[in-house]
C-alpha cells in the first residue's frame, strides 16, 4: 500500500526542479506527526541516482538478503584480489546456543585494502585526481595530494615502519589530529598488514595509556601539537605522559614518530626523549616512494578501535580486511549516491569509526576526492563550513546533528552569505537527528534541494546499517528510513520475540553482513555476552527503535548505560570510575540528560566522603578529574551533591529515579517504596539547585 502511495505521490509536480515543495499531504490523514511528513527527491535527482526508485531498492534489497553470497561476491569482484576467496563467500554462527559466535566473509581471499584504495585507482588512470584536500585550522592554510602523491607518501611511511621492525599483525597506535598524515598513517599500516589503532586526539593521557597497554604497539605515531580554533593543544606532552604511564604498567613503546606541526608549535618547544622520539620529517622523506604490498587474508585484522560500553573499560572493536573493504565501499557509494565528479567532506575525526569508514576507506575505495579539515567548524566564525564548501565545491557534506544544532543557533546569514550551490547530498550521523534540526539542515543549508542521508550505524557495524538511499524513497525528517543492502533489522520485545509491523522495542540484526566486527580484541567472551547473549540468535545493537506503519525505522537512542554526547559514545561507568578516583569522592552515579546542542549531557550525582563540605572548587576539581582521566569531551555538565543514592535493598542504584531527578520530572518518580532508604530522594531534590 505504501509503495502504491509513494508512486502516486511521486507523480505530483515537484517545485521548480527542487525536491518537491514537500510536506506531501497523505491522503485522508493529517500532517500532525513527523511520520506523515514525506520529502521526495526531485525527479531530476532520482533520474540520475544509482538507485532511483523504491522498486529498484526493493529488488536489490530482496536479492541481498535472499542471496547474500551472490549479491556480495558480485560486488567484491570489482575489487582487486590477489587470489579469490574459497568456495564459501561467508560463513557464520550468530547463535550462542549453537556454539561460539563466528563471522567470516571472503575467507581465503587474498587482498590488501591500501592497494584497493590507492594503487588500483592510480592504475585506473586516477593518478592525477585529487585524493585529499586538506584545510588547516587557519583560513588560507591548505594543501592537497593527488592519488599518485598520496600513494607515494603512504609507501614512504610503510617502508619506514617495516624498517623499524613493524610486521604483519603488529599493532600501531596512531594519536594524530586531522592532518593528512592521519589517513596516510592508517593506509601505511594497512599496506604492510599492521593493525592500526587510532586513538582520538582528544583522549587524555590516561585513556591513551590504557589503550596502549591493551594492544601493546611497537610504535606510536603522533605530532607535537595542534591548533583547534584559538586553542593550541600540546599532543606530544600527552603522549609522553601516556608512555610513562604505560611503561609503569609493563608496556613500553620503542618508537614515537612525531610529525612537526609547525603551525601549532616549534621543535624547540617540544620535549624530547632521544632514542625513542623521532621527527617524522627527518626520516620519512628519505624512504623510497614505492613499497611492496603485504597481501593478507580477507579475515586478517585491519584495525582495532576502542569504544565505550555500558560497563568496565573500553572495548577494542576488531575489524578484518575483506568484508570491511567491500562493505564500506558499497555503503559509501549508495548512501551518498556517489559520482566520480563529487567532492566529499565528512566532518568526523579519524579517531572515531566515521573517520575510518567514511573519511578514509569507503571514499578512497571509490576513488573519491575527500576533504580533511584540521580545525573547528565554528572558527573563526559559524560560516567556516560553508566557506570550505564553496572553496572546494563540495557536493556531499556529511556531519553530525550536534554540529547542525550548534550552527542553527546562529543567524542564518552565516550560511546564506555563501553560495553552497555545489551541494547535492547531505548526511547525518552519530545520534538521532531531531526533526527541527533536520529541517534547518535541509531548508537552510541544502536550500531545500539536497536529500539528507541519516545514516544509522555503529563502531561495531563497520558501515551504514539503516540509511536512506537518496534517490529512492521519500524521506521523513528524523527517520533513518530503511535497511541497507544485506541488512535485516528486527525489533524485539523484552523477551527477545521479534515484533512485526508498526512497533517499538530493541533493535537487533538478523544474519551477518560483511562489515560486521569479528570480536573484541582479547575478549571474545565479552563480545558474545554483550552483543549476542541478550537476545539469542541476533546481534543486539544497544539501541531502541520503532518502525512506523510505512516500515520506516526511527532510532530512539541507547537503551543501555551509554550516553551519546555530541555523537561521542561515553559509558556512564567510565565517568563514574573517573569520579571515584577523586580523593574526596565516596561514590558517583552518572546519567544522561537532554542537551540542546550536544544531544545528551552528562549529569553526575556525587557522594562525598563523610564530613567533606560542598564547594565550587571541589566541583571543579571533580570535573577536572574526568577531563584528565578520559578527555575534555567527557566532562560532566552538572555535578549534583548526593548525601546518598537511591538504592534497592540489594544495593543496586536505581538510575531510573536519578534520571527523573536530573531532568526535574519530579512528578514522574514512580514507585520509590522499594528503595532501601526512600528519604534519600527528598534529600536529592532539596539539593537540586545547590
Ligand atoms: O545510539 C546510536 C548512535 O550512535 C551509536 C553508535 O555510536 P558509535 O559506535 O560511536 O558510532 C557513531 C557513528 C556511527 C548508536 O548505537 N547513532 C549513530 N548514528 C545514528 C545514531 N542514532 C540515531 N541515528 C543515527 N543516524
Amino acid at each position: 500500500n505504501y509503495l502504491r502511495h509513494v508512486e502516486s505521490m511521486s507523480q505530483l509536480p515537484s517545485g521548480a526542479g527542487k525536491i518537491s515543495q514537500l510536506n506531501a499531504v497523505v491522503l485522508g490523514e493529517s500532517l500532525a506527526s513527523e511520520e506523515n511528513d514525506l520529502i521526495f527527491p526531485s525527479k531530476e535527482f532520482s533520474g540520475q541516482a544509482l538507485v532511483s526508485s523504491p522498486q529498484q531498492y526493493m529488488e536489490m534489497h530482496k536479492r541481498s538478503v535472499e542471496d547474500p553470497a551472490g549479491f556480495w561476491s558480485d560486488i567484491a569482484s570489482e575489487f582487486y584480489w590477489k587470489q579469490k576467496w574459497g568456495d564459501q563467500v561467508f560463513s557464520e554462527n550468530l547463535d550462542v546456543r549453537k556454539g561460539p559466535i563466528r563471522i567470516e566473509w571472503f575467507k581465503g581471499g587474498i587482498t590488501n585494502i591500501c592497494y584497493n584504495c590507492l594503487d588500483k585507482n592510480v592504475e585506473a588512470g586516477l593518478g592525477d585526481k585529487i585524493a585529499m584536500y586538506w584545510e588547516g585550522n587557519e583560513i588560507g592554510v591548505d594543501a592537497s595530494l593527488t592519488y599518485s602523491e598520496l600513494l607515494q607518501r603512504v609507501c614512504q611511511l610503510s617502508n619506514y615502519l617495516k624498517d623499524i621492525g613493524v610486521k604483519k599483525g603488529d599493532a600501531v597506535v596512531i594519536y594524530l589530529p586531522m592532518l593528512m598524515e592521519l589517513p596516510i598513517a592508517m593506509l601505511a599500516c594497512a599496506r604492510i598488514g599492521a593493525v592500526h589503532s587510532v586513538v582520538f586526539a582528544g583522549f587524555s593521557a590516561d585513556s591513551l595509556a590504557q589503550r596502549i597497554v591493551d594492544c601493546k604497539p611497537k610504535v606510536i605515531l603522533t605530532c607535537n601539537a595542534v591548533k583547534r580554533g584559538p586553542k593550541t593543544i600540546n599532543l606530544k606532552a600527552i603522549v609522553d605522559a601516556a608512555l610513562d604511564q604505560s611503561s609503569k604498567d609493563g608496556v613500553s613503546v620503542d618508537v614515537c614518530l612525531t610529525y612537526e606541526n609547525s603551525s601549532a608549535t616549534t621543535r624547540e618547544n617540544t620535549k624530547w626523549q632521544n632514542g625513542r622520539d623521532v621527527w617524522w620529517q627527518d626520516v620519512i622523506p628519505k624512504y623510497p616512494t614505492s613499497c611492496e604490498v603485504e597481501w593478507v587474508d580477507a579475515e586478517d585484522p585491519l584495525f582495532l578501535l576502542y569504544t565505550s560500553g555500558s560497563t568496565g573499560k573500553p572495548k577494542g572493536v576488531l575489524h578484518t580486511t575483506g568484508g570491511y573493504m567491500i562493505y564500506t565501499a558499497t555503503t559509501f557509494k549508495y548512501a551518498f549516491d556517489y559520482k566520480p565528479t563529487d567532492v566529499y567532506w565528512c566532518t568526523a575525526d579519524c579517531g572515531w569509526i566515521t573517520g575510518h569508514s567514511y573519511v578514509t576507506y569507503g571514499p578512497m575505495l571509490n576513488g573519491a576526492t575527500v576533504v580533511v579539515f584540521e580545525g573547528a567548524p565554528n572558527y573563526p566564525d559559524s560560516g567556516r563550513c560553508w566557506d570550505i564548501v564553496d572553496k572546494h565545491k563540495i557536493s556531499i557534506f556529511y556531519t553530525a546533528p550536534t554540529l547542525v544544532r550548534s550552527l542553527m543557533r546562529d543567524d542564518d546569514k552565516f550560511v546564506t552569505r555563501y553560495s553552497r550551490k555545489s551541494l547535492r547530498v547531505l548526511g547525518s550521523v552519530g545520534e538521532p537527528i531531531n526533526p527541527s534540526a533536520w529541517r534547518w539542515f535541509f531548508n537552510v543549508v541544502g536550500d531545500s534541494r539536497c536529500p539528507i542521508s541519516d545514516t544509522w550505524w555503529q563502531t561495531e557495524t563497520g558501515g551504514f546499517m539503516i540509511t536512506p538511499l537518496p534517490g529512492a524513497w521519500p524521506q521523513k525528517p528524523g527517520s533513518a528510513t530503511f535497511p541497507f543492502f544485506g541488512v535485516q533489522p528486527v525489533i524485539v520485545d523484552e523477551k527477545g520475540n521479534e515484533i512485526e509491523g508498526e512497533c517499538g522495542g530493541y533493535l537487533c540484526v538478523k544474519g551477518s553482513w560483511p562489515g560486521a566486527f569479528r570480536t573484541l580484541f582479547g575478549d571474545h567472551e565479552r563480545y558474545e555476552t554483550t552483543y549476542f547473549k541478550p537476545f539469542a540468535g541476533y546481534y543486539f545493537s544497544g539501541d531502541g527503535c520503532s518502525r512506523d506503519k510505512d516500515g520506516y525505522y526511527w532510532l530512539t537512542g541507547r537503551v543501555d548505560d551509554v550516553i551519546n554526547v555530541s555523537g561521542h559514545r561515553i559509558g556512564t561507568a567510565e565517568v563514574e570510575s573517573a569520579l571515584v578516583l577523586h580523593p574526596q569522592c565516596a561514590e558517583a552515579a552518572v546519567v544522561g540528560i537532554d542537551h540542546e546542542v550536544k544531544g545528551q549531557g552528562i549529569y553526575a550525582f556525587v557522594t562525598l566522603l563523610e564530613g567533606v563540605p560542598y564547594s565550587e572548587e571541589l566541583r571543579k576539581s571533580l570535573v577536572l578529574m574526568v577531563r584528565n582521566q578520559i578527555g575534555a569531551f567527557a566532562a560532566p555538565d552538572r555535578i549534583h551533591w548526593a548525601p546518598g543514592l537511591p538504592k534497592t535493598r540489594s544495593g543496586k542504584i536505581m538510575r531510573r529515579i536519578l534520571r527523573k531527578i536530573a531532568s526535574r520530572q519530579l512528578e514522574e518518580l514512580g514507585d520509590i517504596s522499594t528503595l532501601a532508604d526512600p528519604s534519600v530522594v527528598d534529600q536529592l531534590i532539596a539539593l537540586a539547585d545547590v
